[in-house]
């Protein structure tokens, strides 16, 4: 099988950066940090990230690079049996529900973005832009068309395995991204009224911690870092020689983190500002942005300018999410008698993923359902089983901190991120899950 690889380290890094920063940065921690508490939230989401992000991607990135192989082939290589096989389906099936209502999201982006381009939020207050979400968002036809044209982007993008550019244009994105996100931070702080915002986002609140925003924040953590579905292992197996692993990790983690922390200076000053609800849920982003990007100097431009980035941002993550399922579906019918190409396969995935679309699309309940099963149980589940596989189920003892021996960890690191995998992060998800189903109470 013709395997792309990513042409430099760097690459590699912004590939999975890129992967990992996007609407969930920018859309949903927002959202979710303003219905459960706002610095409670950001609490424990902080925490999750730094209890369970570095050994995690590290773990993910090694099953790949050790593996060579996707989901579906990596755990069977490494261990020797088909005893685990039925996590690569838990990876494929997560990645197929997410993209169902992540396409859905990056839809509006691109509505947002072709609006922006005609000037079309200029004079719009809050309760306006409330009003044209909800158009936006129960227009069947028009979420079709919009959802339908980041899907063929995505599609064409593994199709012609253009990968590279992507790359390199990510490069120059990035960065842009954060510099106009910081541009946005400053001129929310200058509202009067954003330093309630501020307090809401970083004032830590005991009374609002509950068992509730503690499953969510962690499953937000798995989500944002894209955690739990194989889509490092994806990228582990182009690593190029001489990754420095833990490293690539820790850039990915706190890049991330910085996007999310930054997208939460600017909703939440801005929620305070213009006297909007932060519990208003998915729409609470579409409402304030624009009216936000109203504020700053040469409005039309900002506007144009960060949507497109939003839109580049999401396409990153609907990629890295696509090449999930289509490196599954080509590995697993490699051996068949009817071998699928890459193409065949991107066109097979991206065939289910419109149907899956369409059903976020005709039952919004769909929609709510698919974010709650993959964000809030099987990313959790499958890295938590995937942390088993490697700190108790493989074959040798030890083979998980020689897999975990690598470039950039001495053979201590190696150890205490086993000791992580074995023992701390299975024991904290089930706790979560317990607690969470009511099983246990703290
Ligand atoms: N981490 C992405 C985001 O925060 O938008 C979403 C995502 C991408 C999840 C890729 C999982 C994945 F494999």
């Amino acid at each position: 099988m013709k395997k792309s690889s990513f042409s430099t380290k760097v690459g590699l890094i912004m590939a999975a950066a890129g992967g990992a920063v996007g609407l969930g940065n920018i859309w949903k921690f927002p959202y979710i940090a303003g219905e459960n508490g706002g610095g409670a939230f950001l609490l424990v989401y902080l925490l999750c990230v730094l209890l369970f992000g570095l050994p995690l991607l590290v773990m993910e990135f090694m099953i790949g690079k050790r593996s060579g192989k996707s989901t579906y082939g990596a755990f069977r290589a490494l261990s020797g049996t088909n005893r685990w096989q039925w996590m690569s389906w838990l990876c494929m099936l997560t990645a197929m529900v997410i993209m169902g209502f992540y396409f859905v999201v990056t839809g509006w982006c691109f509505n947002y973005l072709v609006e922006a381009l005609v000037n079309a939020f200029s004079g719009l207050d809050s309760s306006a832009l409330t009003e044209h979400f909800s158009v936006v968002s129960t227009n069947k036809p028009r979420m079709i068309a919009f959802t339908v044209l980041p899907v063929l982007l995505t599609a064409a993008v593994l199709w012609f395995d253009v990968n590279k550019g992507i790359e390199r244009l990510s490069k120059i994105l990035m960065p842009l991204l954060l510099l106009m996100m910081l541009l946005m931070a400053g001129r929310v702080l200058m509202l009067d009224g954003s330093n309630l915002g501020m307090q809401f986002f970083f004032q830590f609140d005991c009374a609002k911690l509950t068992s509730h925003v503690v499953m969510e924040a962690m499953g937000q953590c798995f989500f944002s870092l894209s955690i739990g579905l194989g889509a490092l292992i994806t990228y582990g197996a182009y690593m190029p020689k001489g990754q420095n692993i833990p490293a690539a990790s820790l850039q990915v983690l706190v890049l991330d983190t910085l996007v999310a922390i930054l997208a939460g200076v600017i909703i939440f000053p801005a929620v305070f500002a213009f006297g909007v609800n932060p519990e208003q849920g998915p729409q609470l982003v579409f409402v304030v942005l624009p009216a936000v990007l109203q504020q700053m100097s040469f409005a039309w431009l900002s506007s144009v300018l960060f949507f497109g980035l939003l839109c580049i941002a999401a396409l990153t993550s609907t990629i890295s999410l696509m090449e999930v399922a289509v490196a599954f579906v080509q590995e697993a019918t490699a051996d068949t008698r009817h071998p699928l190409s890459r193409r065949q396969s991107v066109s097979l995935v991206a065939a289910l993923v419109l149907v899956l679309i369409m059903l976020c699309i005709f039952f919004p309940a769909m929609f709510d359902v698919s974010d709650q099963l993959t964000a809030g149980f099987t990313m959790p589940l499958t890295a938590l089983c995937m942390a088993v596989f490697v700190g108790w189920g493989l074959p040798k003892r030890g083979e998980g901190s020689v897999l975990l021996h690598t470039k950039g960890t001495r053979r201590r690191a190696g150890q205490v991120f086993l000791f992580f995998l074995r023992w701390i992060i299975p024991l904290i998800i089930l706790l979560v899950f317990l607690n969470g189903l009511g099983v246990l109470k703290f």
